[in-house]
């Protein structure tokens, strides 16, 4: 059978899929938001969702009074399903479609989050281009929030293959560009009822 790419993936689970069919549905990102809280950054901070899909982190941000949040995603279909679900308040974030190896940001984030979107990246040049990417969009002090699944975690997600990370691993992935502030291992349940066990990393750019 020829093999999908990476966009028709992510196209087909997000046109045959409800929000809250997929594993990685959270009604409430909570480790997320707390770790993007315990920075203290002020509300007109630059925060990016990079893989943020139709989650509800942006929208949560925007309701807590954050004016410059943007989301990326490969996915056209999640994010025109984002702002459907968001109504007029779609406005208030800045939308990019686009694959993260691709991005080239026209600015730098006080804060780069990605839940469940880099462990995608399983060959060593990706991995590096990502890490070099979030390096170069990062502002000086700023922060990186990287959660994946752990090393006791699945081995795939959505089908496809993921990598694993101990906060070891994470930490010696992006080690080059920024130092480790934070470690949490969350256990997320999936709306069916499986436990996934993640590493999240919060990083400070160097
Ligand atoms: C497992 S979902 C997680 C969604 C969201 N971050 C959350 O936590 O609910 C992975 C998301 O990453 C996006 N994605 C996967 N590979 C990507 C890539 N190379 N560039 C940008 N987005 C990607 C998918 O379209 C999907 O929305």
């Amino acid at each position: 059978m020829e093999e999908i790419t990476r966009f028709q993936h992510w196209e087909n689970i997000y046109s045959t899929k409800e929000l809250h069919e997929v594993g990685w549905y959270q009604r409430v990102p909570t480790t997320s938001l707390e770790m993007i809280k315990k920075l203290n950054l002020p509300k007109s901070a630059s925060i990016i969702d990079i893989g943020g899909g139709d989650s509800h982190l942006a929208p949560i941000l925007i309701s807590e009074g954050y004016t410059n949040i943007t989301v990326l995603d490969l996915s056209s279909k999640a994010i025109e399903r984002a702002k459907l679900r968001l109504g007029d308040d779609a406005s208030k974030i800045e939308w990019i479609v686009s694959d993260i190896l691709d991005f080239k940001p026209k600015k730098k984030y006080d804060c780069w989050h990605d839940r469940a979107a880099f462990h995608f990246l399983t060959k060593k040049d990706e991995i590096e281009k990502y890490v070099s990417i979030s390096a170069d969009a990062t502002n000086t002090n700023g922060s990186i929030i990287i959660g994946t699944f752990s090393e006791k975690g699945p081995t795939k997600c959505s089908g496809l293959n993921i990598s694993q990370y101990s906060t070891e691993l994470l930490k010696k992935t992006f080690n080059h560009c920024f130092k480790l502030i934070e470690s949490l291992n969350p256990e997320h349940t999936t709306p069916s009822g499986f436990k996934q066990h993640f590493t999240f990393c919060k990083f400070e750019r160097n």
